[in-house]
């Protein structure tokens, strides 16, 4: 530091803040943003508003959350981000606990994640055979629950069409086709083993489900990890797309594409438009890539570089690696923003991406990580304020107290989201329940609660598992 001590810092970071003025969102514009979300959804509810919907409001044929009564020997795969896991979950009705028995886990290398859907379906297929053997599980037929966290337009609960990738995956051949036709393709060209039903689910559904085991009231389930996304239980009387008046069923939102009509155009940043425009989806699900882990990294990146060519930061020297894309892990956030050893943290990581600092460069970082971070938690927060709001609207209460089931790092790292609610939905008192595992034990969960409504009378028995309740 230099003889005027901390006076550059001061200076500097005016110039800076100019910059960053356009993530900052006031508590007013969250509330339109919260408004225009509320639209949507009713847009992606109604029968005939649906295919032009940029909510997608997907009904998840799951129409009751666990009473605590489920039990069973349960497989659960689960695919969402790099790695496949399959799982070996025993509920325990006794203990109203699911215990993981077993599982494993197979990378899905970037070839896969770019190549054909039979390339992705047999790698699943052989990782699921290896599994099999080493539990001496072939020949059983455990009911099977499947976490596929993309968007699916689901049929019945075990016929699930793809609408589209997101999050870095793009297999050919998938889209418009039903995943579990395609596992059990796979499946059936090894021949070395079979499988009966399988019970699909997202990875909301699974959070809100295993939470929901251990709370009952939890009747959220929310995702801020690679990709953000949140489910709810909606009056079926507003599910447009799906027969039946009684009764709810959960909805996934995909509230990632949110703004892909073009409604957040007055909140997008230039950095968030090189962001979409960079991916390999452009256009595609800007919701989440102003807030998940896949993108915030970048974001913070495009932010420094842009400082540093006005002199803001660096003197002025951008490093051959600040210049490559993505070399901001979304996870140099978290060690940046840690009160104690944050400023350390940022010296190290600086020096690593080939960086000459100071101290004020670190400490401008620092409030770099701690605005987009803001941002993030902020828009979820001002997401999950609409659903909430929108259960206790439905049910005509004017509080309504209710739990959140959550998952994610991004969510575990930055729980600051929390503490907008209060401003963003006044009338509702909200718990969250950080979730374990809710992508394995959520999909046996899902199951459990399948089985044991498809023992229901009223239940009508859609092969193999019952979801349709008629009237009558
Ligand atoms: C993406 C997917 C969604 C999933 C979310 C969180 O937004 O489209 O289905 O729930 O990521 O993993």
């Amino acid at each position: 530091m230099n003889q005027l001590g901390f006076l550059p810092f001061v200076c500097i970071s005016v110039q800076v803040v100019k910059h960053l003025e356009p993530f900052r969102l006031s508590l007013e514009k969250l509330k339109e943003v919260s408004t225009r979300l509320r639209k949507d959804m009713i847009r992606g509810l109604g029968k005939h508003t649906h295919h032009r919907a940029a909510v997608k409001m997907l009904p998840t044929f799951v129409r009751a959350t666990p009473d605590g009564t489920e039990k069973g020997d349960f497989l659960a795969l689960d695919l969402g981000g790099t790695n496949f896991r399959v799982l070996h979950v025993r509920v325990m009705e006794e203990e109203q606990k699911m215990v993981k028995m077993d599982s494993q886990l197979c990378a899905i290398p970037q070839e896969i994640m770019l190549g054909t859907g039979e390339q992705l379906f047999d790698h699943i297929a052989a990782c699921l055979s290896e599994f099999l053997d080493s539990q001496n599980l072939k020949g059983q037929t455990l009911p099977m629950g499947f976490t596929f966290s993309f968007p699916c337009e689901q049929k019945e609960i075990d016929k699930s069409i793809l609408i589209r990738w997101t999050k870095g995956f793009n297999c050919s051949g998938v889209e418009g086709e039903d995943v579990v036709k395609l596992l059990k393709e796979a499946i059936h060209r090894r021949g070395d083993y079979d499988i009966s039903s399988v019970a699909m689910v997202n990875d909301t559904v699974g959070t809100m489900m295993s939470c929901g085991y251990r709370d009952q009231t939890c009747e959220i389930g929310m995702i801020i990890g690679t990709g953000t996304n949140a489910c709810y239980m909606e009056e079926m009387k507003n599910v447009k797309r799906v027969e039946g008046e009684d009764g709810q069923m959960c909805i996934n939102t995909e509230w990632g594409g949110f703004g892909d009509d073009g409604s957040l155009e007055d909140i997008l940043t230039e950095f968030d438009k090189v962001v979409d425009r960079t991916s390999i989806n452009p256009g595609v699900h800007t919701f989440e890539k102003m807030i998940s882990g896949m993108y915030l990294g970048e974001i913070v990146r495009l932010v420094l570089m842009k400082l540093t060519e006005k002199k803001l930061l660096f003197k002025g020297e951008v490093s051959e690696a600040l210049r490559t894309k993505e070399t901001f892990e979304t996870k140099f956030i978290s060690m940046i923003e840690e009160p104690d050893s944050g400023l350390e943290n940022a010296k190290k990581i600086l020096t690593e991406l080939g960086l000459t600092w100071d101290l004020v460069d670190a400490r401008v970082v620092r409030l770099v990580c701690e605005t987009i971070s803001s941002r993030s938690a902020r828009l979820c927060a001002a997401a999950l304020a609409t659903i909430v709001d929108r259960i206790r609207a439905n049910r005509g209460l004017p509080h309504l107290k209710t739990t959140v089931g959550v998952d994610g790092t991004v969510y575990k790292k930055h729980p600051k989201m929390q503490l907008s609610m209060h401003f963003l939905a006044p009338d509702c008192k909200i718990k969250f329940l950080v979730s374990e595992d809710g992508s394995g034990k959520g999909a046996a969960m899902v199951t459990a609660v399948a089985h044991s409504l498809s023992k229901h009378p009223h239940c009508m028995m859609v092969p193999p598992l019952c979801f349709i309740v008629r009237n009558d």
